[in-house]
């Protein structure tokens, strides 16, 4: 059993909060990507899970057991840092099984493990160079080695790719999940880069400013985000947001600025009806903006191409509409020119609507009622 459990975790350094009644349940064999901004606290979370950090209030558990006050020896733990952390003067045998030896693991046995970890890496020619001897990507697939031979219940990952160029980034990814399809163990992955989180985990966990935001698969969070920071950070180009007031007559609403007009989607009428306040952000996702004749139901918004970047079979329009900026992905077929005036459309299903109060989604509010 190799969940881990965070229950009401916080750590805090003097006067600064680090993480914040941190609840959070990491399930057996799954792969859980920790993604934020710097200084959320990711690190402090994995380091706590490592033993590296002491927990300053709450509890942590990894399976049944609570390793608060457990060495970090004894948590049948791996970690991998960003900064592969090789030992320099020993070659690459020596760093997979430097570890293993000063746990006093049978030889045969350590042999085993070496020679089935750089089978897994492919790292067999490359036993005995040094780590000086290797490329970037070649270094960072012995520090997963390192990882692998200690044969652990969970593997804990710090941005092991940052180091690498874009090619070499993509490479590694699909070997870590490779790695953890074929180990089948609990892995808890941190990263800054919301791709890379939407890429490989099985579950993601949203933090911003030591607070978790949501926890869900990539989907339910590109498809739900609970508030208008998860709508931001998650998707790539950004979500627009567009800033509106409601306006409520006889039971019926709508939502305008001085540029645009929108009708409330019937699913989230109520929930528009009971906010406190009257102002509300519009989330539209760039590739949710479409070109051509509007359903019944759609909304529309008439805009100017500003700058029009070619990516191949799409084209990220830049536009501008008054004092609002909006980013929509076309097909490149439309063959949009800087200046043109676009009516581009969106599903209503489509439309993220945030209280600004709180900066909450409107339909985890409805979610929460039924
Ligand atoms: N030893 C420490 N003493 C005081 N504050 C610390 C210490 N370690 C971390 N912090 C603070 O705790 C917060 C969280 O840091 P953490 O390293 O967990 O962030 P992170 O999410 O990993 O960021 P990054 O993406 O930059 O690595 C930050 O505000 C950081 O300055
Ligand atoms: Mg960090």
């Amino acid at each position: 059993m190799a969940t881990v459990t965070f229950d009401h975790v916080w750590k805090r350094y003097g006067d600064v909060v680090a993480v914040s009644d941190l609840n959070l349940d990491i399930r057996d064999e799954e792969f859980l990507v920790l993604v934020g901004p710097s200084g959320c606290g990711k690190t402090t979370s994995l380091r706590m899970i490592a033993g590296l950090e002491e927990v300053t209030e709450g509890t942590l558990r990894i399976g049944d057991r609570v390793v608060n006050d457990l060495a970090p020896k004894d948590r049948d733990v791996a970690m991998v840092f960003q900064s592969y952390a090789l030992y320099p003067h020993m070659s690459v045998r020596d760093n997979l099984s430097f570890g293993l030896k000063l746990r006093k693991v049978p030889k045969p046995e350590i042999e085993r493990r070496v020679q089935e970890a750089a089978k897994i890496l492919d790292l067999g020619n490359l036993l005995d160079r040094k780590p000086k001897q290797l490329s970037g990507g070649q270094r960072q697939r012995v520090a997963l080695g390192r990882a692998i031979v200690r044969e652990p219940a969970v593997f804990l990952m710090d941005e092991p790719l940052s180091n690498l160029d874009a090619k070499l980034r993509a490479q590694t990814r699909a070997q870590i999940l490779r790695l953890h399809q074929r180990l089948a163990t609990t892995f808890v992955y941190v990263t800054h880069d919301q791709i890379e989180a939407m890429t490989m985990g099985s579950r993601i966990a949203v933090m911003s400013a030591g607070l978790l935001q949501q926890v869900g698969s990539p989907q339910e969070l590109y498809d739900h985000p609970v508030n208008k920071f998860v709508a931001g950070f998650i998707g790539s180009p950004a979500m627009n947001f567009i800033d509106m007031t409601a306006t409520r007559r006889d039971g019926s609403v709508s939502l305008s600025n001085p540029t645009f007009t929108f009708a409330v989607p019937d699913r989230l009428r109520d929930a528009v009806l009971a906010m406190s306040g009257d102002k509300v952000t519009v989330g539209i996702r760039p590739e949710h903006l479409e070109l051509g004749d509007a359903k019944p139901g759609d909304a529309t918004l008439r805009a100017t191409a500003d700058v029009v970047e070619y990516l191949g079979d799409e084209e990220q329009i830049h536009l501008t509409a008054g004092e609002q900026e909006i980013i929509a992905l076309i097909s490149s077929s439309a063959r949009v020119r800087p200046g043109d005036v676009l009516d581009l459309r969106v599903s209503m299903d489509r439309l993220h609507l945030f209280d600004d109060a709180n900066g909450l989604s409107l339909a985890s509010r409805q979610l929460a009622a039924a």
